[in-house]
């Protein structure tokens, strides 16, 4: 244990436990999620799916990639999954892959108004691989624009509809989507990789009666370890010409298996599908309905708060994890308010806002997520005060001493809600060892 390697851990875990963490993408896994992620399921290759391996010695990880699948079935009632991505991005990727040849035509959410760098952005290969055309939010509302999406669609005639984001604070029309994707002939997905636990917990507008594929990351709101999955539901169609649905069905998910492996992946994480399973078994139990629910209320609580504080928050409210914060009307950027908070021992990122006059880097906005607070044991009280620091810290960005004092009370705060990871016996760097 002289790695200081095990330090700087150790320096992780007590940020990730004395800091109010806001990242709308973030969550605290279980102990039994990192406990199955640091196992000996990392040794082994098992390139291939359960009882299909090109390695020997598999026998024990396919009962492991079999749980795994039959859980996460069972959790969104998919007809077949892959839980196999190593991250969102790269279920996206496969899934384009599978479903578009290169210059074929992609139609998804506009990056800048809250969709993802992998649903199209010059700069991912989604971007440079496919002709890519984005819809968006309305100008006064922040809300999307159905029949933009529908005109948008009928002039582009895309082969792939994409629907999902990374910072849109509400629900998602699957039906009408679908409805759009069927008049122009275009595969509808939906990346879910923010909301899934919502879905999952039964609170959100389930995707996939009406979404030829799904995919999602497996750590945001499904608090599981870092990865993708990508799923199917009942609906998948008939766009291969098979005689029955269940030939449509093997049809399909042959080529979205192959997309991923060899197609963009090599051998699958086990350690990670491991871990997969566990918080999938986690997500089944009622308690993670409770969670979840708890999850939305603090983030309405929260979106509310702010507002009576006189904050902008786009949309007047969230339906799910995610709150967004125009800050414009305070004089403040979204860098600024993100570097004084973390001062402040609040963490959160800045976030662009839709038709933002100001580039990524500076932002007007910020995105406020709740999971992880919920996990630790936050309600509604615990929210209102998290408003209350935040509104202090913004409105004395340039003090630091004031910041520091913010700080120190929320470390206090916290010890009433402790993470349940054992530390490491090392000392942190820059403190004299005991
Ligand atoms: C909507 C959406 N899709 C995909 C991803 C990518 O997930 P990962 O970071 O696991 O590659 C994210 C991550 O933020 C996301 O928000």
């Amino acid at each position: 244990m002289t790695d200081p390697i095990f330090s700087w851990i150790e320096a992780e875990r007590r940020r990730q436990e004395e800091g109010l963490e806001l990242i709308a993408s973030e969550n605290y896994a279980s102990p039994a999620v990192l406990r199955a992620l640091g196992s000996v399921l990392n040794n082994k290759y098992a390139e291939g799916l359960p009882g299909r391996r090109y390695y020997g010695g598999c026998e024990y990880v396919d009962e492991v990639e079999r749980i795994a699948q039959e859980r996460l079935k069972l959790l969104f009632g998919a007809e077949w999954v892959n839980v196999q991505p190593h991250s969102g991005a790269q279920a996206n990727a496969a899934v384009l892959l599978a479903l578009l040849r290169p210059g074929e035509r992609l139609l998804s959410f506009e990056l800048a108004h809250g969709g993802h760098l992998t649903h199209g952005s010059p700069l991912n290969s989604s971007g440079k691989l496919y002709t890519v055309e984005h819809y968006g939010v309305r100008a006064d509302t922040y809300l999307l624009d159905y029949d933009q999406i529908r005109e948008k669609a009928r002039a582009f005639r895309p082969k792939v509809l994409m629907a999902g984001a990374s910072s849109y604070p509400r629900d998602w029309d699957w039906k009408t989507l679908r409805s759009i994707a069927d008049e122009v002939g275009a595969f509808l997905v939906a990346d879910i990789a923010h909301p899934a636990g919502l879905i999952a917990a039964k609170l959100l507008n389930d995707p996939l009666p009406h979404c030829h594929v799904v995919t999602s990351t497996t750590h945001k709101t499904l608090r599981g370890p870092r990865g993708g999955v990508i799923l199917m539901g009942r609906d998948f169609d008939n766009p291969f010409g098979e005689k029955t649905p269940k030939g449509q069905l093997k049809k399909m998910s042959a080529i979205l298996d192959s997309a991923l492996f060899p197609g963009i992946q090599g051998g699958p994480h086990m350690h990670t599908i491991a871990a997969k399973a566990v918080a999938f078994g986690e997500a089944l139990q009622p308690e993670f309905r409770r969670y979840s629910r708890q999850v939305i209320r603090n983030a309405q609580v929260l979106a509310q708060a702010l507002m009576e504080r006189g904050y902008t928050v786009l949309t007047g409210g969230t339906d799910n994890h995610i709150v967004l914060v125009d800050l414009r009307n305070k004089g403040i950027t979204g860098r600024d308010a993100e570097r004084g908070l973390e001062k402040a021992g609040i963490t959160v990122n800045k976030n662009l806002i839709p038709y933002d006059p100001q580039p990524p880097l500076i932002a007007s906005g910020i995105r406020l997520g709740t999971p992880a607070l919920t996990t630790r044991g936050f309600t509604e009280a615990e929210f209102r005060q998290v408003a209350a620091w935040i509104d202090t810290a913004l409105t004395h960005l340039s003090d630091d001493e004031k910041l520091a004092k913010i700080r120190n009370e929320i470390r206090e705060f916290l010890r009433g809600y402790p993470l349940p990871y054992a530390s490491e016996p090392v000392p942190v760097p820059g403190e004299a060892s005991a």
